[in-house]
C-alpha cells in the first residue's frame, strides 16, 4: 500500500482518487477551494461525475501541508493553468525523494515548459529534488470512474521510477505502460487537445467523418514534426499518449475540447463556448505555447494555426477550412522515403550493392567511424540500424549519454552513411534484410559467427576486425570515474569499436 496525496479535486483527480482508494492505497485529497472539499467529503459525490460514489476511506483535507506530509506519491491533478501556483503552495512541505506524478496536460506560454518542467522549475528554486513522472494517455475520467478498461503511460527518464508508478497505478481496469520520453508524452497530451478542438469545429460546421479523419491524421503529422524537431521519440507520437489520446479526445462525447470546438463550429463565440462546457478546455490554453514552439523549432503547424485563427483572431471557421484545403500541394511521404524508393528502383538497373550494420553509436568516436568507412567500402549504400532508446533500456539494459535523435543526427552527418533507421528489437534483422534489399551484413569481429544465420536470407555476412586500442566502454568508464559516478550501464560488455555500443 502507498500513501498518496492528490492535489486537485476536479473530475480527473477524483476519478483517480477513487480508483487508487479501491486498490487499497491510503489516499488524501486536497483542493485550493475549501468549499469543494467540504462538499466532496460530505456528499461523497463529484459534481461532474454524478454516478460515481467516493469511497468512505478516501480522506479530504484543506491543508496543503497534510496532503504532502508522509506521502510516497503526490499526484498533481489541477488544470494546467494552476500547476505553477499549486507547486508554489506545496513546495515548502515537499521532501527530497518524494515522487510527483503530474496528470495535467498543457504547455506554459512564454517559458514553453511542460507541466513537469514547471514543477521542476519551482523545486529547483528552493533546491529540492524529486522524481517527476508524467501520467498521460487516452483516459476519460467518466470512464475510469466506471472501471472501464483503460490504458495510460507512466513517463519518466528514470525508468525505475516510471516502473514504480506503473506498479502503483496498474490494476485490472487500468493498464500502465512505461516510456522514458517525458517531453514527448507531455507534448502529445497538450497538443492533441488543439487538434481535438479542430475536429470539434469541423463537426460543428456539419462536416463528416472524412474531415475528422483528415484533421486527426494531419494533426498527428504536425505534432510528430514538432516532437521530432525537439528531440522526442517518434514512437511516442504513434503510442497511447499520442495517437491513442488524440483518437479519444477528437472522437468522444466526453471530450470538452471536442465539445468546445463543436460549439465554436456552430457559431458560438469561443469564450462563451468555454463557459458552456463548464470545465477546463486545455486545447485553448495550449494554443499560444504550441505556436511559440512551432516558431522556435521552425516547424509548420497549419492546423494549429488555423485553430488559433478561429479562437483568438476571430477568423470565420468555414473560410479557414477552405484556406486549409487550398494550401500548396504536398506529398504525404517525406523526401527521405522518396529518395529511398527511387534508389531501390534504380538498384535493379545499376546493380547497386546495399550494406547494413547495427549498433548504439553512443559517444561517436574514431573506432565507430572507421568501422562505418570500411562497411561502406563493401558496397554503394550504407544503412545504419541504430538502437532506439527504449530498446537500449528495456532489452540491452543500458542507458546512453545521447538520445536516439542526437545519435541519429551525428551519424547522418557522416558523408558515407546513407540512411539511419531504428533498431527496436533483437528479432528484426531477418526482416530488415528483405525490407531494405540488403546484399551485405557487417558487424565487428567480436560478434564472429553470431549472425551467420542471416546467410539463409541470401545475404553476405562480414565481420570486420576492430580498430586497435579504441573502446567506448573504456571511454564511458573514464567519464564516470571523472564524475565520481557509478557506471549507469547495467550491462558490462567487452566493448570493441565494431560493437558500436
Ligand atoms: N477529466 C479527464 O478525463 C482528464 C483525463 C486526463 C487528464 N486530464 C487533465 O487533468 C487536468 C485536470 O482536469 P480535470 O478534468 O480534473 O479538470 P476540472 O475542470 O474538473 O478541474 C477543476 C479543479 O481544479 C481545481 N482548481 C480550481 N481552481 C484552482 C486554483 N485556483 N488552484 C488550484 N486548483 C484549482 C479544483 O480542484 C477544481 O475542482 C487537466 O489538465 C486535464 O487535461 C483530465
Amino acid at each position: 500500500m502507498s500513501a498518496i496525496g492528490v492535489l486537485g479535486a476536479g473530475t480527473w483527480g477524483m476519478a483517480l482518487a477513487r480508483m487508487l482508494t479501491n486498490c487499497g492505497h491510503d489516499v488524501t485529497v486536497w483542493s485550493a477551494i475549501p468549499e469543494e472539499i467540504e462538499s466532496l467529503s460530505s456528499t461523497r459525490k463529484q459534481k461532474n461525475l454524478p454516478d460515481m460514489v467516493i469511497p468512505i476511506e478516501t480522506k479530504f483535507t484543506t491543508s496543503v501541508e497534510d496532503v504532502c506530509r508522509d506521502k510516497d506519491i503526490l499526484l498533481f491533478a489541477v488544470p494546467s493553468v494552476f500547476v505553477r501556483s499549486t507547486i508554489r503552495t506545496a513546495v515548502p512541505y515537499i521532501l527530497d525523494g518524494q515522487i510527483i506524478v503530474d496528470v495535467a496536460k498543457g504547455i506554459e506560454p512564454d517559458t514553453l515548459y511542460t507541466m513537469t518542467q514547471i514543477i521542476r522549475d519551482e523545486l529547483d528554486k528552493v533546491g529540492k529534488n524529486c522524481s517527476l513522472v508524467a501520467l498521460s494517455g487516452p483516459t476519460h475520467a467518466e470512464e475510469v470512474a466506471k472501471d472501464i478498461p483503460t490504458t495510460i503511460v507512466s513517463a519518466c527518464e528514470d525508468m525505475e521510477v516510471a516502473r514504480k508508478v506503473q506498479d502503483i497505478f496498474m490494476n485490472s481496469c487500468l493498464r500502465v505502460y512505461t516510456n522514458p520520453d517525458v517531453q514527448g508524452v507531455e507534448l502529445c497530451g497538450a497538443i492533441k487537445n488543439v487538434i481535438a478542438l479542430a475536429a470539434g469545429i469541423a463537426s460543428g460546421l456539419g462536416y463528416g467523418d472524412n474531415t475528422k479523419a483528415a484533421l486527426m491524421t494531419r494533426g498527428m503529422a504536425e505534432m510528430t514534426r514538432l516532437g521530432k524537431a525537439m528531440g522526442c521519440y517518434e514512437q511516442t507520437f504513434s503510442g497511447l499518449a499520442g495517437m491513442g489520446d488524440l483518437i479519444v479526445t477528437a472522437t468522444s462525447e466526453h471530450s470538452r475540447n471536442n465539445r468546445c470546438g463543436y460549439l465554436i463550429g456552430q457559431g458560438v463565440k469561443p469564450a462563451d463556448a468555454v463557459k458552456q462546457v463548464g470545465m477546463v478546455v486545455e486545447g485553448i490554453n495550449a494554443l499560444p505555447a504550441t505556436l511559440q514552439l512551432a516558431e522556435k523549432y521552425k516547424v509548420s503547424m497549419p492546423i494549429t494555426e488555423a485553430v488559433n485563427g478561429i479562437v483568438n483572431e476571430g477568423n470565420e471557421p468555414r473560410k479557414v477550412v477552405v484556406d486549409l484545403m487550398n494550401r500548396d500541394k504536398r506529398s504525404e511521404i517525406g523526401t527521405t522515403i522518396n529518395y529511398e524508393h527511387a534508389l531501390l528502383q534504380n538498384r535493379r538497373n545499376t546493380g547497386m550493392k546495399r550494406v547494413i550494420t547495427y549498433g548504439t553509436y553512443d559517444l561517436l568516436h574514431y573506432g565507430h567511424i572507421n568501422l562505418l568507412r570500411r562497411a561502406k567500402a563493401l558496397g554503394d549504400y550504407l544503412i545504419v540500424v541504430l538502437s532506439s532508446d527504449e530498446f537500449n533500456w528495456n532489452e540491452k539494459h543500458k542507458k546512453t549519454y545521447f538520445t536516439y535523435e542526437q545519435r541519429k543526427q551525428l551519424l547522418e552527418s557522416i558523408r558515407y552513411v546513407d540512411l539511419v533507421i531504428p533498431e527496436e528489437n533483437w528479432q528484426q534483422k531477418r526482416s530488415d534484410m528483405h525490407e531494405y534489399h540488403i546484399d551485405t551484413f557487417v558487424m565487428g569481429d567480436d560478434w564472429k559467427g553470431k549472425f551467420d544465420f542471416l546467410k539463409e536470407e541470401g545475404v553476405e555476412v562480414v565481420y570486420l576486425p576492430r580498430t586497435p586500442e579504441i573502446s567506448s566502454s573504456q571511454m564511458k568508464k573514464d567519464l564516470h570515474d571523472a564524475d565520481g559516478v557509478d557506471g549507469e550501464s547495467k550491462v558490462t560488455h567487452d566493448d570493441l569499436d565494431t560493437d558500436p555500443q
